[in-house]
């Protein structure tokens, strides 16, 4: 039989917010090589988000589950897979705390499923595949306002179960490198912001609070920093680390753009009362004293598991291999207001039962 395609990846949670954003880069950079799209679509996934491309030759869309073993051998072999991105996560910090289980059933024992096939079938020659695992910053703890930024060498220290369960998927995927010789690398990723986010994360909470009613809860004082990582620069240093990436090797990928809690919520309001007031000074005016209004500080439902501050130093892929953010905050702030703006169907489309549910027993 003729093969029709150079590669043959297969992204975890593809239909989730980073991972439809990283399909729809790779489907349409890449004809050459096939896109399977495995994703159990639970809350947080959305088939509308790879909208423009599901009809492309090279993409294919699978429902399963990470934890399901059998389904995910039947798609290695049947797609003959090459190469494994990983995105799919329960992702959600204040979930963690209320329902840790799962996040060490889908975030460990997931990966180490995947890990498990990789090994398995790749075994004959690991030199022409690459297994990326997408990870998060909050692998390395909190920082102080003194402390040094992050990097690949920072030790790590987790403190809520979602970023535990990140921080054992790092380690065993780094193990299955040096005990088997999978060719992983592992990726450590700064606060995401853009589209298609689902609004239960502190940016689109807000611009929905802000839209469609409701209180923006702040937790504290809102005086934490995160430092935020514009979407598309995300699928752009994938891109790049499936490509050049160096097997067994950490990346660290950063935004350039450190903001406290409180600030976010504060850009936010005025973007979106500039946008809705559309030149109109006056009601601009009327606008942002509306939506300052909507700002609550409540008690923080997150405790000591809060981390202070996320800050991450990206030099050794910028030194490497050539990757810098390319959106500035500013960018990321207008883009993404303007997009949930121009796209509320899609945000009460995913605020479904179960969306409703966890936002009434969190936020009582
Ligand atoms: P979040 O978007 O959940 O990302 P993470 O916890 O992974 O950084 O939260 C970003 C910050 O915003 C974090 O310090 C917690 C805070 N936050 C609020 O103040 N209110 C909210 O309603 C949410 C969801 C988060």
């Amino acid at each position: 039989m003729e093969k029709r395609f150079d590669r043959f990846i297969l992204v975890t949670g593809g239909c989730g917010f980073i991972g439809s954003h990283l399909i729809k880069h790779l489907v349409r950079k890449y004809p050459n090589y096939q896109i399977i799209n495995y994703d159990a679509l639970t809350y947080a996934g959305n088939i509308e988000n790879l909208d423009g491309v599901h009809d492309r030759e090279n993409y294919v869309f699978v429902n399963g589950d990470i934890r399901d073993t059998h389904r995910l051998e039947t798609v290695f072999k049947n797609f003959m897979i090459t190469d494994v991105i990983h995105m799919a996560a329960e992702s959600h910090v204040d979930r963690s705390i209320v329902y840790p289980t799962v996040f060490v059933e889908t975030n460990v024992m997931g990966t180490i499923n995947l890990l498990n096939m990789a090994k398995e079938f790749w075994k004959d020659d690991y030199s022409n595949h690459i297994f990326l695992n997408m990870g998060t910053d909050e692998i390395f703890g909190a920082l102080d306002n003194e402390d040094e930024p992050f990097n690949e060498l920072t030790p790590l220290n987790p403190h809520s179960p979602y970023s535990t369960s990140k921080a054992a998927a790092v380690m065993f995927a780094r193990t299955y490198y040096e005990a088997f010789g999978v060719p992983v690398i592992n990726l450590a990723c700064g606060n995401a912001i853009g589209p298609n986010q689902f609004p239960e994360k502190l940016v689109p909470l807000a611009i929905d609070r802000l839209i469609n009613g409701g209180k923006i809860p702040i937790y504290g004082q809102g005086e934490q920093k995160r430092d935020w990582t514009n979407v598309y620069d995300i699928a752009e240093a994938i891109d790049l680390l499936i490509h050049k990436g160096k097997p067994g090797e950490l990346y660290c990928i950063g935004g350039d753009a450190q903001v406290e809690n409180r600030v976010i919520i504060h850009d936010i309001i005025i973007e979106l009362a500039k946008q809705m007031a559309n030149g109109d000074a006056k009601e601009q005016e009327k606008l942002e004293q509306k939506f300052f209004d909507k700002i609550e500080f409540i008690r923080d439902p997150r405790g000591k598991s809060h981390d202070f501050r996320y800050d991450i130093n990206h030099d050794k892929i910028t030194a490497r291999l050539g990757w810098t953010p390319k959106h500035t905050y500013e960018d990321s702030i207008r883009e993404t207001v303007r997009w949930y703006l121009h796209n509320q169907p899609w945000v009460s489309n995913v605020k479904n039962g179960s969306y409703k549910e966890w936002i009434g027993s969190y936020y009582k």
